[in-house]
């Protein structure tokens, strides 16, 4: 552990347990480490990365759709206003990443599973070997838990949403199994981690579908099992 840290501090800005801290723990196994963020909003994450990279003289780079300029003047802090899909535009801004690549991904801009996939395509190779991309909001258990049927429609979508987030990110687990070790972290609405094993600058694999059962023979399996029984299937 670094020495620059006091344990207290660290405690207060990265809490015991949390994914905040599943991250801070990770990076702190690296020397001068890189982050690349998506999604600022107000800096919650951004705050608390910028707080431990000072300690480790490492940078933050963010990126957000919206302005998030005001979130912090810190000198290991680059903000960039753009759509982060748009790649080039994000690495000709941080030609940095584009030479070196990042010591660390976190995915929190737009939850759809279209939009993390392509994010995860587009963005894999920028991470080095020994790195690590973590994707927030892939597990829907608060929504199901607090849902309220009359009330809260938005609840509803969420929890579609956050479901077909985590199949989609399973998904490119299973496409890329020799390049990457996944780990699904549940409670505050789960944090995917993708700890990569291949090397910078290299490729994902292609999508390949992958074979599956319709969704309705889940339903129907007991009376499949038993009609197939009977038939001695
Ligand atoms: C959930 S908030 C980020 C929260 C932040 N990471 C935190 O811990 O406080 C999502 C942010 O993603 C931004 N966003 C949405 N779509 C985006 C996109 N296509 N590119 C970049 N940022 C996007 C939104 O403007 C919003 O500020």
């Amino acid at each position: 552990m670094n020495q620059n840290i006091l344990e207290n501090e660290y405690i207060e800005k990265f809490p015991k347990g949390s994914h905040l801290a599943k991250m801070g723990n990770f990076l702190r196994q690296k020397k001068n480490p890189t982050i690349l963020e998506f999604g600022v909003e107000r800096g919650a994450s951004t705050k608390a990365f910028i707080w431990l990279t000072e300690k480790l003289n490492g940078k933050v780079y963010s990126v957000d759709i919206n302005d998030c300029s005001n979130v912090s003047n810190a000198e290991n802090w680059k903000f960039l206003e753009s759509d982060d899909l748009k790649i080039d535009h994000v690495l000709n801004s941080f030609v940095e990443i584009k030479k070196k690549g990042v010591d660390l991904i976190y995915i929190d801009s737009y939850h759809e599973n279209f939009h993390v996939i392509k994010l995860l395509n587009l963005y894999f190779k920028y991470v080095k070997k020994d790195g690590a991309i973590f994707i927030d909001d892939i597990d829907n258990i608060e929504y199901r838990k607090s849902y309220n049927i009359k009330k809260e429609s938005a609840k509803f979508w969420q929890c579609i949403v956050y479901d077909l987030t985590s199949d989609a990110v399973k998904e490119f687990y299973y496409n890329n199994m020799e390049k990457t070790h996944y780990t699904k972290y549940f409670g505050e609405n789960g944090l995917g981690k993708f700890y990569k094993l291949s090397n910078l600058f290299e490729e994902p694999n292609p999508y390949k579908k992958l074979w599956n059962y319709n969704i309705f023979i889940k339903i129907l399996y007991p009376y499949l099992r038993k009609l197939a029984k009977l038939i001695r299937l």
